[in-house]
């Protein structure tokens, strides 16, 4: 059996239960698990292609894949993208989890992530032997890389990488002879008028996508996070090496899935609509965790606020937990994220505006 760390949510079960005993009861705030309904127009277009007799394609409908194209060069400043450079994936944490199994990485491998950072990159590393890296220092990236991860807008931190900076990973990845994906799935969620630019956006790349990938998931900006809708853009070669691997495997997007994520991809309302509910939330708790002393670090995007007291996070868990309010440890992100905590935004009016009158009294805790 393969032996991988605990899984992290785990040690969370105890300040859940903490949280729940509450009289107002629990305010969840741990998972960036998304509470809004699924557009209508893209429930729509699942239903009407219900009648799924036949195999879909791993690589997708060509309808499908001129719509990330489409959504590219639309919303990403992307203009160099071609159809054959897009592939399906089912959600992208399959995707994270298995890229250096489709790459066919192994031991003596090195794959580089952010120093804090969604768990699943150091996992996928795991997996085949590899040895991950956590540095966000093009400069300390060490020779034996083969794959790096950048995640802008980030998980946890809220971090956005700038064009600056992307143009020197993608340099130094090229030195290096490695592959360079920036897992995206914030991107349409940038706060105070900010950018996110994609590793492929025009300015960054030249037009040259060589060795550079762009992962995307629909969870987030449409609430699919049920439907498991993905997507991977960049560099046609290195896609349809990974496309034959995938084919193997039978990783395939099913095919109502996939005209689903066309209605999305091509709405551009739903996703304008969204972005107000979350930023009406994150102003709310912008506003009630300042006011009970933490410190805001990053968050300039993403559905997460960073937060900090200077005290390691298990502490400001049950802080928390003592307030019915249930939040995710920076530890589980990386030694750098010790001292932090992660906020989502991915919860109801009502319970964002029930956690915020709790922080307001913060001096009384209710669980006893
Ligand atoms: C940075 C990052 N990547 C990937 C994922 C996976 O998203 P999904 O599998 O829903 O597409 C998440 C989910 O929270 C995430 O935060």
């Amino acid at each position: 059996m393969l032996v991988l760390p605990d899984f992290p949510w785990n040690a969370l079960v105890p300040a859940k239960n903490r949280a729940a005993e509450h009289p107002g009861g629990l305010v969840d705030l741990s998972v960036g698990s998304p509470v809004d309904p699924t557009p209508e127009s893209v429930a729509r277009a699942l239903a009407a292609a219900t009648d799924a007799h036949a195999y879909p394609t791993t690589n997708g409908t060509t309808g499908l894949r001129e719509a990330v194209v489409r959504w590219y060069a639309r919303r990403r400043s992307v203009t160099s993208l071609v159809p054959d450079g897009v592939i399906p994936t089912v959600g992208s944490k399959e995707l994270v989890g298995l890229m250096p199994t489709l790459l066919g990485l192994r031991e003596g491998d090195v794959v580089v992530h952010p120093e804090v950072a969604y768990p699943t990159y150091d996992i996928g590393a795991r997996v085949v032997g590899a040895t991950p890296f956590a540095s966000d220092d093009p400069d300390a990236w060490p020779a034996a890389t083969k794959l790096i991860w950048l995640n802008s807008p980030g998980n946890p931190s809220g971090r956005v990488d700038d064009r600056t900076y992307l143009r020197r990973a993608i340099a130094r990845a090229r030195e290096l002879g490695a592959i360079i994906i920036n897992d995206e799935c914030y991107a349409q969620l940038v706060w105070n008028g900010g950018e996110a630019p994609s590793i492929l956006d025009d300015e960054v790349t030249g037009g040259d996508l060589t060795g550079l990938l762009s992962a995307y998931s629909l969870s987030k900006q449409s609430n699919l996070a049920g439907y498991r809708a993905a997507f991977l853009a960049g560099d046609p070669r290195l896609i349809g090496e990974i496309l034959e691997v995938r084919k193997h495997l039978g990783l395939i997007v099913p095919s109502p899935v996939q005209a689903a994520m066309v209605a999305a991809l091509d709405d551009d309302a739903h996703v304008d609509a969204q972005f107000a509910v979350y930023r009406a939330r994150r102003d709310t708790m912008v506003a009630a965790v300042t006011a009970a002393g933490f410190r805001i670090a990053h968050s300039e995007a993403g559905l997460y606020l960073w937060v900090t007291r200077g005290e390691p996070a298990f502490d400001t868990v049950n802080w928390f937990a003592d307030r019915g309010i249930l939040v995710a440890p920076g530890i589980f992100y990386g030694e750098a994220g010790a001292n932090h905590v992660r906020i989502a935004l991915t919860a109801t009016d009502e319970r964002i505006a029930e956690a915020a009158r709790r922080l307001a009294d913060a001096g009384v805790p209710a669980v006893q």
